[in-house]
């Protein structure tokens, strides 16, 4: 809902955008010309009257911005967008300017954007081709998607800005972007376009930031510390998104645990460079603001002409980070292609550690014949399969497979892959080339490439300059023509290189390069991502390097990790999962000792901890013993049998309170009918003693039969879903702290169902609550 509340004067004076379950966002006027942060959280609808409570006091050593109005300062006011270089000296969210022409006189600087108009349209605003939520104007409408737009414009050079908030119903969720318009006569450079900026309120205990950090191999490990003074800003110059952020970041109250406290988050669907930023004002106020990064950005804009930043996700929880999550997760599920929200996944075997560069077909076929035997669905060919690729420093962007490896083509090694009972998968890496390969050869300008300089080289390769129409063109039809030639039924779209000394032979200018680049791929992606609806696209950047919210439109799921170890792979999994569902990332079991990290585990762990994402496997089955084998199939078909459950389901991390590394999490099907609960341990606890779980999700009026191959006292054991939500499971851990899963299914309605809430015997009310 969106609704717009007159003043005293019948003039709009209030702003409130109000997905349903997701609270209120309200925007007011301020001194009838500034848009001023008023409520992000709980709903209610605010009496104009009350808007007076908005106050700016001018401040000490501070600055009024009308000479004539000294009673109020900008620095106090809490603002949507604001400005720099005037009143307000925290960070500002955009900075434009209107360059001196010819040599002479200074640029003048783009402020004082004042407020003009608004209009709510049905539908998300039009964002030039960034990434949004898909769907015709029907389907927005029946689900009730709208946009505000409050437009500002700066009456000197004449810029517009137009600030959009879109609500996202089946997320309780609002999208937030900014849109540019230079209505004035001369061009007007862009240096700085975030797109959303919000100033929370000061609060005596600071809030907490929950960020993530890593890098390849050590993706996503999550942070979370008190704000003190100043600012903290995360971002990417990577032109991939990177491996560090999805790119998100959440506030929370101190304390704000998994059920419990106020959280707020904030993630970009955006796949370059970016930026999000925390600021802590001198009188304790936040300002949270991102988009672009800026250092890396800039952008003309000549008379009459548009510009638009990436959307931004925003969500909120009164009830803890799990239902911060599961707005997440929400939103990341509508992000996906309609054909894959809530499609299961095959359970795939990719052949990258089992064979690595070195296989011929008959070795692939191998290990398909391996993996069919295990129960998997998919067999991945991974790289090395076309030009002379036997190692990473040749090939790229010469996409003919290599006769003396496949002689059959890829066509022919699919229909053998087939004849197996296995879809069939592929690995391409379209945006990159390989200095020795015959389109570099061919197209030396076609590589990013700082001119008059040697380009720089990352894992050997170079990154095609997508900017240019005619590069984009050729990459996407040999993308085309690949899959034309074996209609695979799964894509590995990898990406191995961060931009560095990154020019186009374009002569475009440097600041716009990046961004074109990537609107470039996003084109590329949407046309063929459509084209091939029931192709199942795995974005993959070195692992999780461009694991975000931007690629999800293309991508339903993501590679998290080359790195496989299970003890790294909870933690990863746990902070991608603040953001991400298990639905979106794929988890595989590979071989120990790992290959990253040279640490031996138990192959139950490496699995149950698989099946904390789309499960798989990496591994040569052929290397497996007969027990191993064993394992490995009957995890597999216990992980099919729960499909639904395990891709489907909702997340619920729950607290493993003992520390040092434990882990716990839970799939609950929609309206808890059927759970599993996980639990790991990363580091072993000689003499450890029993652990409890207390679950969420469950239906409290219930009872569950629970059952478990690693705890035999679970075995037939029947629990009410007050009880197991109330006190919990209680366990001892296998001696050598191996993971266990509990399933829950709910009982057969019997009289002797005991304690059952809201039956005689138990005493309870419908909600579950004894009396
Ligand atoms: C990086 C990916 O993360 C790996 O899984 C694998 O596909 C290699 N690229 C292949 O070069």
């Amino acid at each position: 809902m969106i609704d717009v509340i007159p003043g005293p004067d019948g003039r709009p004076r209030v702003w409130l955008v109000a997905p349903p379950g997701g609270g209120a966002y309200v925007v007011a006027l301020f001194r009838g010309k500034y848009l001023a942060h008023y409520h992000w959280g709980g709903f209610f609808e605010p009496s104009p009257g009350a808007l007076d409570a908005l106050e700016a006091p001018p401040q000490g050593f501070g600055a009024a911005e009308d000479a004539a109005d000294k009673s109020y300062s900008l620095q106090r006011l809490p603002q949507e967008y604001p400005w720099g270089r005037g009143g307000d000296f925290r960070s500002p969210a955009f900075a434009a300017d209107v360059p001196p022409r010819g040599t002479g006189g200074p640029g003048r600087p783009v402020l004082d954007l004042v407020y003009r108009a608004y209009r709510v349209h049905p539908g998300f605003p039009d964002l030039g081709g960034l990434p949004l939520p898909a769907g015709g104007p029907e389907e927005l409408g029946r689900e009730g998607v709208e946009t505000l737009e409050l437009e500002l414009e700066d009456p000197v050079t004449g810029l517009a800005v137009f600030l959009c908030y879109s609500t996202l119903p089946s997320a309780g969720a609002i999208l937030r972007a900014t849109r540019f318009l230079n209505r004035g006569a001369a061009p007007v450079a862009l240096r700085r376009a975030f797109s959303f900026s919000l100033d929370l309120p000061p609060r005596e205990t600071p809030l907490e930031l929950l960020a993530t950090d890593g890098g390849w191999a050590r993706e996503r490990s999550l942070e979370r510390r008190p704000l003190g003074c100043g600012r903290i800003e995360l971002g990417s110059r990577r032109g991939v998104s990177g491996h560090a952020s999805s790119p998100a970041l959440i506030l929370a109250e101190p304390g704000a645990d998994e059920e419990g406290g106020r959280a707020w988050g904030f993630a970009l669907l955006y796949s370059g460079d970016w930026s999000l930023g925390v600021e802590r004002s001198d009188e304790g106020g936040y300002r949270v603001q991102g988009g672009l990064h800026p250092e890396l950005f800039s952008w003309t804009l000549d008379p009459g002409a548009s510009f638009a930043t990436p959307a931004a996700l925003l969500c909120r929880s009164d009830e803890g980070l799990g239902v911060l999550s599961a707005r997440f997760h929400a939103a990341a599920r509508r992000l996906m292609p309609a054909a894959w929200r809530r499609r299961e996944r095959p359970v795939l075997l990719n052949s990258w550690e089992a064979a690595y560069f070195d296989y011929d077909e008959s070795r692939l076929l191998e290990i398909a014949r391996g993996a069919a035997g295990l129960g998997a669905e998919l067999f991945v060919l991974d790289d090395g399969w076309f030009g002379k690729r036997d190692d990473d420093r040749s090939s790229l962007g010469d996409w003919e497979p290599n006769p003396a490896k496949l002689p059959g083509g890829l066509a022919g090694l699919a229909e053998k892959v087939r004849a197996l009972g296995l879809g069939f998968g592929l690995w391409l890496e379209p945006e990159a080339l390989s200095p020795d390969s015959g389109l570099y050869r061919a197209h030396p300008d076609w590589a990013l490439a700082l001119e008059d300089r040697p380009p720089a080289e990352g894992r050997n390769q170079l990154v095609l300059d997508l900017s240019r129409p005619e590069v984009a063109a050729a990459v996407e039809s040999r993308v085309r023509a690949v899959l034309a030639s074996c209609r695979p039924d799964y894509v590995k779209w990898d990406m191995n290189r961060p931009f560095s000394r990154a020019g186009s032979a374009s002569g475009r200018p440097d600041g716009e390069l990046r961004h074109r680049w990537l609107l470039a791929l996003y084109g590329i992606l949407g046309r063929i991502t459509s084209d091939f609806p029931d192709v199942l696209f795995e974005g993959c950047a070195g692992g999780g390097g461009r694991a975000d919210f931007g690629m999800l439109p293309f991508f339903p799921q993501f590679w998290a990790s080359d790195n496989t170890d299970p003890c790294w792979r909870l933690g990863i999994q746990r902070a991608t999962s603040l953001f991400l569902p298990p639905l979106a990332f794929g988890a595989h079991v590979s071989a120990s000792p790992n290959h990253q990290t040279g640490r031996t585990t138990g192959l139950r762990a490496r699995c149950l901890v698989a099946m904390g994402g789309v499960f798989g496997l990496e591994l040569d089955p052929a290397a497996l013993s007969a027990a191993e084998r064993d394992e490995v199939s009957d995890s597999i078909a216990w992980y099919k049998r729960r499909k639904e459950l395990l891709q489907l389901g909702e997340l619920v991390r729950l607290d493993a309170s003992a520390g040092g590394g434990d882990a716990a999490w839970a799939m609950v099907a929609p309206g808890g009918g059927r759970a599993a609960v996980f639990w790991a341990r990363s580091v072993n606890r000689p003499n450890a003693g029993p652990v409890r779980l207390r679950l969420r999700g469950l239906d409290p009026r219930r009872d569950y039969l629970a059952s478990s191959r690693e705890i035999a006292a679970f075995a037939g054991r029947r629990y009410s879903g007050c009880e197991l939500m109330e006190r919990g499971i209680e366990f001892q851990p296998p001696a050598l702290g191996d993971p266990i899963v509990v399933s829950f299914d709910v009982a057969p309605a019997g009289a002797d169902a005991p304690g059952a809430p809201g039956s005689a015997r138990a005493g309870g009310d419908a909600r579950g609550n004894r009396r």
